[in-house]
């Protein structure tokens, strides 16, 4: 199921719907970042208590796979180009994991939290070993590989 809608803007002024979803997750909550229809990222969170979001995953996609824009495209593509395959595209690079953090943090102060924290996984840190910086740009501290962010 999908609840509310919001928009982000990426550097380029590009706009992008956050779309939320609670469906069958449990505690755990997820936003999704759409272009047009595509999902190109999302973001796992979860409450820990009254006073903090906990971020367990931000993900901004390099591989997303943009369908054209109507179903009845897709059909007449598939029929005449049986070998088609979907162009990926990468949205990193482009601000759109900068307005999440600022939109999860809004997100969190209306919701009364009043830090945002999470964990740098060992393996993104191998794939990106600037992602500590990149979150103390964005205001986070760090101990160790735990960040938060006060509200
Ligand atoms: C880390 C991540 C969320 C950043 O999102 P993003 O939308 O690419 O980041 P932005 O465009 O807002 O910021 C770009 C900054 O990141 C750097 N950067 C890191 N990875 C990059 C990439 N693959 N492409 C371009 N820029 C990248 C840029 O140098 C730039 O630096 P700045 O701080 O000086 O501006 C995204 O690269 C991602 O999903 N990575 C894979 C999963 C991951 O590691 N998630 C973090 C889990 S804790």
């Amino acid at each position: 199921m999908l609840l509310l809608g919001f928009v982000i803007s990426d550097k380029y002024k590009k706009q992008y719907r956050i779309v939320a979803s609670n469906n069958d997750l449990g505690d755990l909550k997820r936003f999704y970042i759409l272009s047009g229809n595509a999902r190109i990222g999302n973001v796992n969170y979860h409450f820990a208590g009254s006073e903090v979001l906990y971020l367990d995953d931000l993900h901004i996609r390099q591989d997303a796979i943009l369908f054209p824009a109507y179903w009845w495209d897709v059909i007449v593509a598939k029929i005449y180009l049986p070998s088609l395959q979907w162009q990926t595209h990468n949205f990193q690079g482009r601000g759109i994991g900068t307005a999440m953090i600022e939109f999860l943090a809004e997100y969190a102060r209306s919701m009364g939290a009043k830090r945002i924290e999470g964990h740098i996984k060992s393996n993104d840190l191998k794939i990106n070993p600037d992602l500590p910086n990149w979150y103390l740009r964005r205001g986070f501290k760090m101990e160790g590989n735990k960040i938060s962010r006060s509200l």
